[in-house]
């Protein structure tokens, strides 16, 4: 099947733009189910300060699009052969498990890592204090709850001259406590609009620039989750992942003629959130069967485990976020480091042995990782096609 040719947009970098959810809190829940039932950075710097690091990094961009893509070997002067810096784009690096994975992968050496963020300023802040060197990641631009915004970062990234080897969409927003949905710039339901649509878009794009790269293995991982799985106790939490004959979806779910869910029922931003995951978990699966004979390029999902410190929970009320972590710790024995976590997906990245494609990554007690299963609906193929096609209507690209 022939790759897609991408179209483009005019762009140059932006001030990033502050995120957009809102939710109200009230009700205290775990993935959606009550929580009873269950038992953000010093911004001191000026503003001058920091719209001088901002020129200075778009700077540094700029001066990159004259750089040429470097060959996939180079031969030190005693003769000997060794592979180039592979070249990672991540989303959402600018906290938890997008930072942990760009710290993991910058410290081998052996990564340059494009951080694909919203938030310029606190990602290079978090950069800086999680102790990455300068030479080893790049930040861009890019909103996922904007089609715009990812046209231009594709735009960007392009000029920028690198290469690309591997692509990981790991950002995602989750509201649980919101009542009534909030919208991405193009008018679909936040979560589903930037955790699946932002991504479906940012990678259908990026797909033409993975093959055409040299590296020995070339990979875009969408990462999942347990919550979306409904073969699992997590998963099995109300409110339940279920895209249903997804006539919200297909209506664009814009909350107007249609319903703001896939399925089509009410607004329920827990659900909506696993609603999303399930989309990305297909969406991989979709990538793999079009795409993985053809390019030989690695499509993977994986579940990082339960990473309860993250920013993820921040729309939570203070008590879930309060307790949630030792919850998880003691009770039900499911938590993970961020620092943990960062190592199990840079595995995903790098791991000559984490090779195979249509494959959904989880981790056991001793951190070792398995193929996991995944649920009816998750691995559903139709399922996958509906939403791909779908999809590449409300991104524009059908
Ligand atoms: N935490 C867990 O237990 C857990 C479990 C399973 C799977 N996951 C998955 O792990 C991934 C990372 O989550 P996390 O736990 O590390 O949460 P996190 O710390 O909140 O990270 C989410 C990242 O997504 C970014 N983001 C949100 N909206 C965006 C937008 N419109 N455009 C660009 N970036 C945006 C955030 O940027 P800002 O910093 O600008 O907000 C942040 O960098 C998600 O896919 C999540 O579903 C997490």
């Amino acid at each position: 099947m022939a790759l897609q040719a991408t179209s483009l947009v005019s762009s140059s970098f932006s001030i990033p733009k502050e995120g957009k959810c809102s939710a109200s809190s009230k009700d205290s829940s775990l993935f959606g189910v009550s929580f009873s039932e269950l038992v953000k950075a010093d911004f001191s710097s000026s503003a001058l300060r920091c719209k001088r690091e901002f020129k200075q990094r778009v700077g540094t961009v700029r001066a990159q699009t004259v750089t040429t893509t470097p060959a996939v070997n180079k031969t030190t002067p005693e003769g000997k052969k060794t592979l180039r810096k592979g070249s990672v784009v991540i989303t959402g690096a600018s906290s938890g498990l997008g930072l942990a994975t760009a710290k993991a992968l910058a410290e081998t050496g052996k990564w340059h890592v494009i951080m694909a963020c919203r938030d310029f300023l606190k990602t290079e802040r978090a950069a800086k204090s999680a102790g990455i060197a300068k030479e080893n990641y790049t930040i861009m631009h890019l909103d996922l709850a904007s089609l715009d915004s990812v046209r231009q970062f594709v735009d960007n990234f392009r000029r920028s001259g690198w290469p690309l080897d591997v692509l990981v969409c790991n950002a995602a927003v989750y509201l649980p406590t919101a009542k009534e949905p909030t919208y991405t710039a193009e008018g679909f339901e936040l979560s589903v609009g930037t955790n699946h649509l932002g991504h479906f878009l940012l990678s259908r794009l990026l797909l033409e620039d993975l093959n055409k790269s040299d590296y020995p293995s070339k990979r875009l991982i969408i990462v999942g989750s347990i919550t979306g799985n409904t073969n699992t106790l997590a998963g099995n939490v109300p409110p339940k992942a279920n895209l249903g004959d997804m006539r919200g979806l297909a209506g664009g779910l814009t909350g107007l003629n249609t319903s703001a869910m896939i399925d089509g029922g009410d607004f329920d931003g827990a659900k909506a959130y696993k609603d999303s995951k399930v989309c990305n978990m297909l969406t991989m699966q979709e990538f793999h069967r079009r795409y993985h004979e053809e390019t030989g390029i690695t499509f993977a999902s994986l579940y990082p485990g339960c990473i309860a410190t993250t920013g993820l929970f921040r729309e939570h009320i203070p008590l879930f976020r309060l307790l949630f972590p030792p919850f998880q710790k003691y009770i039900t024995k499911g938590f993970v480091s961020e620092e943990e976590s960062g190592k199990r997906l840079a595995q995903v990245v790098s791991d000559p042995s984490l090779t195979k494609s249509g494959v959904y990554w989880s981790w056991n007690k001793n951190s070792a990782s398995f193929e996991n299963q995944l649920s009816q609906e998750a691995s559903n193929a139709d399922k996958a096609r509906k939403v791909w096609e779908i999809s590449e209507k409300l991104v524009g690209l059908a």
